[in-house]
């Protein structure tokens, strides 16, 4: 495991979300428990990105959506598909980049300060396991370059998942 500290201020975002994306790989690599390493991924993007309220997973267990391992405030623990950002984001199986959570029709608020939302669902080929769920207390904080950096993230954690994990 390598944690490195290193800080990033994201004013090269590609060039930072790669840092982090090898980062990331350090800090899994070796280690296959799954609620470790999803704790970890979600605690490296809380603590690497700035302006952050909430950071962390909900997986996909019996049909609904169940929060994982995650930073921030506590948070709603289920989730139907098709509910909220992260219902919507799953069944979509795309990002979804939420510029106002306000303006988000049936948006479900577990913290009052999240202004700005990203979800990335997580797919193992066709297989729906849940989403990577980041909330922001500023307006648009979240932009394509987050997306893709984001995807990758989620793709390093993904890699090391083994389905009969997390069922
Ligand atoms: N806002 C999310 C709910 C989860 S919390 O943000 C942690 C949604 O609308 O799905």
């Amino acid at each position: 495991m390598s944690f490195t500290g290193q800080r990033y201020d994201f004013h090269d975002q590609a060039g930072d979300y790669a840092r982090l994306a090898d980062e990331l790989g350090g800090l899994l690599r070796g280690e296959s428990d799954f609620v470790a390493n999803a704790a970890n991924t979600a605690a490296l993007v809380y603590d690497a990105l700035p302006d952050l309220n909430w950071a962390g997973f909900y997986f996909l267990k019996q049909g609904e959506l169940v929060v994982g391992p995650f930073q921030g405030k506590p948070a709603c623990v289920r989730i139907a598909l098709g509910k909220g950002v992260c219902g919507t984001a799953a069944v979509q199986r795309k990002t979804l980049i939420v510029p106002d959570v306000n303006a988000f029709p049936g948006h479900i608020a577990c913290d009052a300060a999240s202004q700005s939302e990203i979800v990335v669902p997580l797919l193992i080929g066709s297989e729906l396991l849940g989403v990577l769920d980041i909330d922001s207390p500023r307006l648009a904080r979240f932009n394509e370059g987050d997306a893709r950096g984001l995807e990758r993230l989620a793709a390093i954690f993904l890699a090391g998942v083994r389905l009969e994990d997390i069922t």
